[in-house]
């Protein structure tokens, strides 16, 4: 079974090298950073600091009740894996990158934002990736004049780079054309993975080595979706989540592809998509 636990141990992992499951005392020197990139799975409350209200409702109780005691911007009544992330990593809570605060971006940062995917036209008035990137290659500049070049180097080819991100792409091209053809949904999927490599293959160039995704989850199965098609009752709608399937077997064969091509590169998937549609499906198995 794959369960939330293992995703924890694959980022922390990777931001504790060598591998290992246990948090270490931090070596002298051995410095975590950890960049989140993703949507509203990952969103720590980037769009609150939007000028465009985008933020849908994150902002009032009883959001962040169980953990903040106050909304935050999070789409989660306590923590979003980010922050499960950086605390068993030992490092701060990662603000919202575009909060007006001083921060410490040798820890990394959080450019997520709800609603963002990975095209430019999906969302507008969301951040998204190309977006991300821009705002992480200031990120880049500002690690530089604080550290000098080597220095950032050498903590942007430490730093662990987590995605989630795709799931928005899909959600608009399915609203736009829900009857799309096999090779049309083919064609846009290789868009999202074309645009989603040229991403990676940026953050390689700046020193990004070390790559974790969170999969795209089973569309179908969200109760916005569920909503739409009265007629599913506790089913799933199909489309949406063989779209997910779609983009999750190209993302994984691009990964893989990239590590064979690019030197030091190396990557981890969490299987979000069988993980969350197994407690869809089988409920019970997850009671206490
Ligand atoms: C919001 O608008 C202000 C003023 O126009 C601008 O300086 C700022 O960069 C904008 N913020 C974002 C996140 O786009
Ligand atoms: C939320 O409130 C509880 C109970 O008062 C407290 O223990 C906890 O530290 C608070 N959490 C935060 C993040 O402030
Ligand atoms: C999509 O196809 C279904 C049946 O296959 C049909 O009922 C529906 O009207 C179509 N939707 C659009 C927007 O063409
Ligand atoms: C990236 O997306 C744009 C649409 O936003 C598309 O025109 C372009 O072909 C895509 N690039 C790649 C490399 O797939």
């Amino acid at each position: 079974m794959v369960s939330l636990s293992y995703l924890f141990c694959v980022v922390v992992s990777l931001l504790d090298d060598p591998l290992s499951c246990h948090v270490q005392s931090k070596p002298e020197g051995e410095q975590k950073t950890l960049f989140v990139f993703g949507d509203s799975l990952f969103d720590p409350g980037n769009n609150k600091y939007l000028n465009a209200s985008v933020e849908g409702g994150s902002l009032s109780w009883p959001y962040g009740e169980t953990f903040f005691n106050q909304s935050t911007g999070r789409l989660s009544d306590g923590r979003i894996v980010p922050d499960f992330v950086a605390q068993f990593s030992e490092l701060p809570i990662l603000p919202p990158y575009l909060q007006p605060i001083a921060h410490q971006f040798t820890d990394g940062a959080n450019f997520a934002s709800a609603g963002g995917g990975v095209l430019v036209q999906t969302h507008p008035g969301t951040i998204n990736l190309p977006a991300q990137l821009s705002y992480f290659k200031a990120v880049v500049k500002s690690l530089k004049k604080k550290l000098g070049d080597v220095e950032a180097k050498k903590v942007l080819m430490r730093a662990v780079y987590f995605f989630s991100i795709g799931g928005n792409d899909y959600f608009s091209f399915y609203s736009e054309n829900p009857n799309a053809s096999q090779s049309y949904r083919r064609q846009y999927v290789g868009m999202v993975i074309g645009n989603l490599t040229g991403v990676l293959k940026e953050i390689y160039d700046l020193g990004g080595r070390k790559i974790a995704f969170q999969n795209a989850g089973p569309l179908g199965c969200l109760p916005a979706m569920k909503a739409r098609s009265p007629q599913l009752g506790s089913g799933c709608a199909e489309e949406p989540s063989a779209l997910a399937r779609l983009h999750n077997r190209a993302l994984a064969n691009v990964l893989k592809k990239l590590e064979s091509k690019l030197p030091g590169f190396k990557y981890s998937i969490f299987d979000y998509y069988n993980a969350l549609g197994d407690r869809v499906n089988n409920p019970s198995k997850y009671e206490h």
